[in-house]
């Protein structure tokens, strides 16, 4: 399901992204750009440019990037179809009707229809937390400290003791059975038929981002199995997908949030003020938890319990956050059992003051292994230190190695000199290039490294932007396959078939990918940092370069995946590497 190609334009173009962005963000004009700081990262210093003739924006600092449509989705946390029916709005444009296949089309409305069904059945629990016969549900949340208003803002309820009124309720309303069982609400019994799922329990709605009820969890009141009841997943529940709270917590716009494992953990601590708190909900923490996050948050601070199962939850949560790219700290909450107690017991101010001090992820790894050994045993010792080092690999960066290198060897007693040498050996024994230890660089970059052999291809991509007469003079050396990068093979060639219909438009190319990650990678090749260049000489010579690297790796690339019996394949990587050797002495000439 989309929007027309041309529609997509129209939009667009009637939305200028200077006058857009200038609504969130404070910009300044400097050069042929407007420059602020970065709504996506925390900064000091504006790293974020918005051009408005290439009519894209681009974070220097954090690689965030796109057009006005993508700023929109990424702001707002729209999708890309509330993205552009925002602008069109915003900009007087009536849109046609969305097309569905027929098959999306029977997909969404049972969506809907048990988006519906979960509205009414979380007003039911919420009015029957209300009445009388709700009162011993009310008393257990005021019991549990929480005030009128926290119950309402979350929604609160109350299942009460018959098991299958609210079956009757939704039955009454028009609702076919079929559809009350997928949605998971009522429940098929032998011998009594349709049933609630949820009886004498007091209950949590579960809200999407967009607070739509997705699901339900109920609590017994006092001791009893299961504990919490939770709904099963449905077409609209999706336990790795969704966070209990973050349809608050995202308003809070911190750029950290606190992940927790529990209902009553986020209430309580959206109740005491910190409104950044979500929970995974007894599930293991997942990838897909992690993406959904990074759209809101570049760190956490995790919140488990303290026993061992959470410190266990927390070893695994640490390297899928890793992977995604966000920081994460630790917060103990000893000698308290979780942070709804921990709060109950010492309050807000004691609470802050453990997020103030929360440990640093690998430093609550080094913590966790130390226990493993015994510091009082010079073998068992060294060995810790050797795990350590090991561990300490992880850290490309020399200035941020040597950081946690020092604090380290302060905490646990060792000579940073020798805790430095047992980092070279560890490194020299492991084989494979990933491990070993990268040069000093000096400064720590925030972005990734680029990638050696690709990041030329990324530099032409932004080159050609920048002077379109390049296209013309670049023709005779490098065709669309010398983009070996699927994805910048797909962006190149867009930005080809733009020029040869001389309409070179590249903020039209983002919006042809609807993913908010590719319309980020896609902003990012037309917005690589080109090297400082003054004179027309060096950016000549930047460009013959440019144009050498790319296509030398082209042709490694091809020879790389030759066959041994290829014979006309081998034959022309020959010529090619004769032309390369001829391409050595290139020098583009810019008018
Ligand atoms: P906990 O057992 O730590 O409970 O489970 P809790 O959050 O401290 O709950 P209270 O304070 O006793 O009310 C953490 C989370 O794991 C899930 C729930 O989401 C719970 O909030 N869980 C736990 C279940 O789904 N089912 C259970 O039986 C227990
Ligand atoms: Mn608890």
């Amino acid at each position: 399901m989309r929007y027309p190609e041309e529609t997509i334009e129209e939009v667009r173009t009637a939305n200028d992204i200077v006058d857009v962005i200038s609504g969130y963000v404070r910009l300044a004009k400097k050069g042929s750009s407007h420059f602020g700081l970065c709504p996506f990262h925390n900064e000091k210093s504006p790293s974020f440019s918005v051009s408005q003739s290439k009519q894209m924006y681009y974070c220097f600092g954090c690689g965030a990037g796109g057009n006005v449509i993508t700023f929109v989705m990424e702001y707002e946390n729209f999708t890309f179809v509330e993205a552009v029916k925002h602008l069109a709005d915003r900009a007087g444009i009536v849109l046609p009707e969305l097309e569905y296949s027929r098959e999306e089309q029977k997909k969404a409305d049972k969506k809907a229809a048990i988006l519906e069904l979960n509205k009414l059945a979380a007003n039911y629990f919420y009015s029957q937390l209300q009445t009388k016969n709700g009162a011993r549900a009310r008393q257990y949340f005021l019991d549990r400290q929480l005030t009128e208003k926290t119950m309402k803002h979350f929604g609160l309820g109350y299942a009460n003791i018959y098991q299958d009124d609210l079956y009757q309720y939704l039955k009454k309303k028009g609702y076919k059975d079929e559809l009350l069982h997928e949605s998971g609400l009522v429940g098929y019994h032998e011998k009594h038929g349709m049933q609630d799922k949820f009886w004498n329990r007091v209950m949590f709605p579960i809200m999407d981002v967009n607070n739509h009820v997705i699901g339900f969890g109920g609590r017994v009141m006092g001791d009893g199995e299961p504990k919490y009841l939770n709904s099963r997943e449905t077409p609209v529940f999706d336990k790795s997908r969704n966070l209990y709270g973050l349809n608050f917590a995202r308003t809070a716009r911190e750029s950290c949030l606190l992940i927790c494992e529990g209902y009553m953990d986020v209430i309580a601590m959206h109740q005491a003020g910190f409104t950044n708190a979500v929970a995974s909900l007894g599930t293991a923490f997942t990838q897909g938890h992690a993406q959904l996050i990074k759209r809101y948050a570049k760190e956490v601070i995790l919140v488990y319990d303290s026993d061992a199962a959470g410190t266990k939850a927390i070893l695994r949560a640490l390297p899928i956050l890793r992977e995604a790219g966000i920081t994460a700290r630790v917060l103990r909450m000893g000698p308290h059992k979780d942070p709804d107690e921990f709060i109950k017991n010492e309050g807000a101010e004691a609470f802050q003051k453990r997020i103030d001090e929360a440990e640093n992820s690998f430093l609550f790894e080094i913590q966790v292994l130390e226990q493993e050994y015994q510091m009082n045993d010079p073998e068992s010792r060294s060995r810790f230190y050797k795990e350590v080092a090991a561990k300490l690999l992880r850290f490309r960066e020399e200035l941020e190695r040597e950081t946690y290198l020092e604090t380290v060897a302060k905490r646990y007693r060792i000579e940073p000199k020798q805790l430095r040498s047992l980092v070279t050996s560890v490194s020299l024994s492991l084989s494979g290039e990933t491990q070993k230890i990268q040069p000093k660089s000096g400064v720590r970059k925030k972005e990734k490294p680029p990638n050696g052999a690709l990041h030329p291809q990324k530099l032409l991509l932004t080159w050609l932007v920048e002077e379109t007469q390049l296209f013309e003079k670049i023709k005779p050396y490098i065709r669309l396959e010398d983009f070996t990068e699927p994805f910048y093979h797909t962006v190149a060639e867009m930005l080809y078939e733009q020029w040869e219909q001389k309409e070179l438009n590249p903020a039209r190319i983002i919006s042809r990918f609807q993913d908010e990650e590719q319309q980020r990678q896609a902003a990012s090749l037309f917005n690589t940092s080109i090297r400082e260049v003054t004179t027309k000489e060096e950016k000549e010579k930047a460009i013959s370069e440019t144009v050498y690297k790319v296509k030398e790796n082209s042709i490694k690339n091809r020879s790389a995946r030759l066959e041994p019996t290829d014979l006309t394949g081998m034959q022309k990587v020959l010529e090619d590497k004769k032309e390369l050797q001829k391409l050595r002495n290139l020098h583009i000439f810019l008018d």
